[in-house]
């Protein structure tokens, strides 16, 4: 049976869900985008990540982790979550000597992560693996189940997803009250019918497992903006599909076949990772990754080009060239580089 059609079935028999259970069964249900047989994180997949696109982002994140370790010492492991293919926490390792751990929920990326890491450290929750370290978490919140509330008279509604023929449809009906509250606090003005994606299981997910981390860092990188600089963008809100690294159709056309995503609202999870007890930063990717030292490894890789032309050997140049344009790549500032870290340290 199909996504679409388990979903239906179950509106049929209790009626309608709202669009966080929707995006639940979609993405992580029985036959969902992450929960089939396909493994969605990589180059001929349907997004292409920092990790895919350069190994230079996890050698520059091992720095990062380098920093973390001499901070609070040992006992220390790493833990990437949501860790996919196992691109990113390969070039860690590669970058510094750690105790790594995997954390994934899709059974095709953990079947990939056990050829990478020894298999009793990938793991299907972070309460099997978080403790003292860093856990680094890369495009997984954005992917999270959320509700999508619409401004009505000074108040909110939200988006249900219902029957309609042969599909489904968008309806709206009050606010659950946490939907409300989310919606109050961290959405900024909206004028009326603007729609705001309302992330309270990315809040969870950030308290979690900062209750979980001992000591250490938690870095959290995805897009996504502070609640102010998202406020153009509450009149259609920012939800949307991706597939085959283009923008995909409608949500609710394919469910199970499409990713759902919505920009990360890091106001939100600033202000849950404070509450938590963090101290917290938030950082652009480029300069998080400059202050890391990217672009030094950038100079060096220009003169090493440099010296491969003059030599002649084209290959090999060719070779420094495609690392430099993968850098540039992580870098560059409408692009990956605008994408937000969030550090929070205990
Ligand atoms: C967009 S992919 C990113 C993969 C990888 N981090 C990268 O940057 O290439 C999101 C991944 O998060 C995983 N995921 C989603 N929810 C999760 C959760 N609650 N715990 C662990 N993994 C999760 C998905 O299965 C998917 O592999």
């Amino acid at each position: 049976m199909s996504v679409l059609d388990l979903i239906k079935g179950g509106i049929a028999e209790a009626g309608p869900i709202s669009f966080d259970q929707f995006m639940e069964a979609a993405l992580y249900g029985p036959g969902g985008f992450f929960s089939g047989d396909v493994l969605r994180s990589v180059k001929g997949g349907d997004f292409l990540t920092s990790p895919e696109v350069s190994s230079l982002f996890g050698a520059t994140l091992g720095e990062f982790v380098r920093r973390e370790r001499d901070r609070i010492g040992e006992p220390f492991r790493l833990v990437d979550v949501g860790a996919g293919s196992g691109s990113l926490v390969t070039s860690l390792l590669d970058a510094v000597d750690v105790e790594a751990w995997a954390v994934e929920v899709s059974p095709p990326a953990r079947g990939a992560l056990r050829d990478v890491l020894s298999p009793d450290r990938v793991v299907g929750d972070v309460a099997d693996a978080v403790g003292r370290g860093v856990v680094v978490v890369n495009e997984l919140l954005d992917n999270l189940p959320m509700a999508i509330a619409v401004r009505r008279g000074g108040g909110w509604s939200e988006h249900l997803v219902a029957l309609s023929g042969k599909g489904l449809e968008i309806v709206e009906a009050p606010a659950r009250e946490p939907v409300a509250e989310w919606a109050d606090r961290f959405s900024g003005p909206v004028g009326e019918g603007g729609l705001v994606e309302v992330q309270l299981r990315a809040a969870d997910w950030v308290r979690r497992t900062l209750d979980l981390l001992e000591a250490g860092a938690l870095v959290a990188i995805d897009y996504g903006a502070t609640a102010e600089e998202l406020e153009s963008r509450r009149v259609t809100g920012t939800l949307r599909t991706y597939r085959a690294h283009h923008l995909g159709p409608d949500p609710l056309e394919a469910p199970g076949e499409t990713d759902i995503t919505a920009d990360v609202n890091f106001t939100a999870l600033l202000a849950v990772a404070a509450e938590a007890g963090a101290s917290v930063e938030l950082h652009r990717q480029d300069d998080f990754l400059t202050d890391l030292g990217l672009r030094e490894v950038m100079s060096e890789l220009r003169q090493r080009e440099l010296a491969l032309a003059r030599s002649g050997d084209e290959l090999a140049r060719l070779q420094v060239r495609s690392q430099l344009t993968g850098a540039e790549t992580l870098l560059n500032p409408r692009g990956l580089g605008d994408f937000r870290v969030l550090v929070a340290r205990r």
